[in-house]
């Protein structure tokens, strides 16, 4: 397969992201690019990763062998990643893995032969408190047992695409590799999921029962105070919006994400508790 025409003007979309001069900094997400196309980095995409960024094969190469996220194999359409470091071993990480090893009959990196299912161990996903995780391309599915993991799985196989626990819908390796080289999710739902919606409701926690408040996320009349499309990013409170959020004067951070309940309400995270 040729590097398409459309891979080509994306590569100097990402490129122009860059300052004059410094175009060999655009390698990781045009490797990610390049994945989408082929389904992973094939020597092909890594000489066009070196023709277009000035770089040498061996320089490229060298980059896509480092990180795992880049692959050297044809990957299924979905990547499934499962957790065995130690907060999800502790909780069952490798029984989880071992089952699905077993049943779809595939190891570490390999990929099922109708070219659905690829299979990995993986190193903390950063959602220890949710172990054992696993995800789908990318996408978390929380606190899963050998049982829940089979099913999704199974699923997957049938042609479903279950909905994570959290994040946007589940789509395609080659769909998250174009997404993961910085092109937006063209699909709406994924797009009304996601705090970058001007739209989006609230951030609730991941059950959806609490609402979080004191984040980064802004509401969408602010959204042209933050210069992206939608209005998330970090942002530092004025301190008239701080001592309006938090009910303290001359505070100018956000401080961080707080739960609210009847139980807890929202306090600054930097208040200091009254002696007693
Ligand atoms: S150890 Fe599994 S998410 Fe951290």
């Amino acid at each position: 397969m040729a590097i398409t025409d459309e891979t080509l003007t994306a590569a100097q979309e990402i490129i122009a992201r860059y300052p004059e001069g410094r175009s060999r900094s655009a390698l990781l997400p045009m490797l990610h690019l390049v994945q989408a196309e082929e389904g992973y980095v094939t020597p092909r995409g890594i000489a066009f990763c070196a023709d277009v960024l000035g770089l040498t094969k061996a320089e490229v190469g060298a980059v896509a062998t480092f990180y795992t996220m880049y692959k050297r194999r044809p990957t299924g359409e979905y990547l499934v990643s499962v957790c065995t470091n130690l907060a999800c071993q502790i909780l069952g990480g490798e029984d989880v893995y071992a089952r699905l090893s077993k049943e779809l009959g595939v190891g570490h990196d390999e990929t099922t032969p109708d070219s659905v299912i690829t299979l990995e161990h993986a190193e903390c996903l950063a959602a220890c408190d949710y172990a054992p995780v696993v995800t789908v391309n990318y996408e978390f599915y929380d606190n899963q047992t050998p049982a829940s993991a089979s099913g999704l799985v199974g699923a997957l196989q049938a042609g479903e695409r279950p909905m994570p626990t959290r994040g946007a819908p589940l789509c395609s390796f080659r769909e998250i590799s174009r997404q993961l080289a910085g092109f937006h999710d063209p699909r709406r739902a994924a797009a009304h999921t996601g705090p970058a919606h001007p739209d989006a409701p609230r951030p609730v926690d991941s059950r959806g029962e609490q609402s979080l408040t004191g984040t980064d996320v802004g509401p969408a009349s602010e959204a042209a105070d933050y210069a992206v499309p939608g209005g998330a990013t970090e942002r530092v409170l004025t301190d008239a919006a701080a001592a309006s959020t938090y009910d303290a004067d001359g505070i100018a951070d956000a401080g961080t994400a707080a739960v609210t309940t009847a139980e807890n309400p929202v306090r600054p995270s930097h208040a200091i508790p009254e002696e007693s």
